[in-house]
Parts: C-alpha cells; sequence; structure tokens
C-alpha cells in the first residue's frame, strides 16, 4: 500500500521555518484533539489498534519514526522524518509506530476527542470488523 506524504507550507525567512496547519485547510477534518509522543524508549512498538471513525494526521516535528497501516488486506510503511509533512490516518487502518530516534516527535491532530469505544483493540476483531464492511 502507498501512502502519501502531504507536504506542508513553510512559511521560511532568515530566521528559520514555520509551518501552520489550520482545520479544514491543510487539515482535511476539523481538529477536536492534539496529542504528542516522546521519549518512546528503543525497541517500543505502539499503537496496535484502528479506530472505528476517528481521522488522523501524523507528523513527526523532531527526529524520525516509522509508520505501519494496515487495511486488513494491504500493508504500507511510511519513514516521518520531516517536520514539512504529514500523513492522513483514515479510520480502518489498523496502525503501528516504531523505529522511533532519541529525539522523536511524533505530533497527532485528530477529528475527535478520545472515546475508548472508537478502538479496535483486537487485530481478530479489527480482521472482522473490516470484512462485515
Ligand atoms: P495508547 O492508546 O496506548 O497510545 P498509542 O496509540 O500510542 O499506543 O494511549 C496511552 C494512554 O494514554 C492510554 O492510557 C490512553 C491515554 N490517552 C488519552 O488519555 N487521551 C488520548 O488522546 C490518547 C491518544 C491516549
Amino acid at each position: 500500500m502507498n501512502i502519501p506524504k502531504i507536504k506542508f507550507q513553510i512559511h521560511g525567512d532568515d530566521r528559520g521555518s514555520l509551518v501552520a496547519l489550520e482545520e479544514n485547510k491543510e487539515i482535511p477534518f476539523s481538529i477536536k484533539r492534539v496529542y504528542y509522543i516522546f521519549e518512546t524508549k528503543e525497541e517500543v512498538v505502539r499503537g496496535h489498534h484502528a479506530h472505528k471513525s476517528l481521522e488522523q494526521i501524523f507528523i513527526c516535528v523532531s527526529g524520525q519514526c516509522k509508520i505501519r497501516l494496515n487495511n486488513g488486506k494491504e500493508m504500507g510503511e511510511v519513514l516521518l522524518d520531516n517536520p514539512e509533512e504529514g500523513i492522513y490516518v483514515a479510520p480502518g487502518m489498523w496502525r503501528e509506530m516504531y523505529d522511533f530516534s532519541e529525539d522523536a516527535v511524533l505530533l497527532v491532530l485528530a477529528s475527535e476527542l478520545y472515546h475508548e469505544e472508537d478502538y479496535i483493540r483486537n487485530y481478530d476483531d479489527f480482521l472482522a470488523y473490516i470484512n462485515q464492511k
């Protein structure tokens, strides 16, 4: 599976760089929640879940990490190592985040508040959910 990267516009000048993200413009949904993952220990794989309706944008604003996405039929992997770009993660995608560098900060913009009911945390349940759709 190809995972397209979204390139953000950089407002750069001789002081440095700035990226601005607005809901329903650069970000294709209304942003209800923001969180970031940092100080991830070596060898750790996070995620291991899918969402029923949550949409997200992942941006590695410092350092690097890899994201593996699986729609139940196909799998794809992408390296995020640049604060100028991000990926869109649709509902119904099993995701794993891994190979975090020591300085990695993974920023996530999300379309909904935290709702545990939206999570599918068991892989067999995920496959059953995908196949019944
Ligand atoms: P977890 O789902 O394990 O994170 P990951 O997707 O990276 O594997 O979340 C870790 C903890 O943080 C868990 O106790 C739930 C809590 N949490 C919130 O309270 N709000 C949030 O928005 C998120 C993403 C997690």
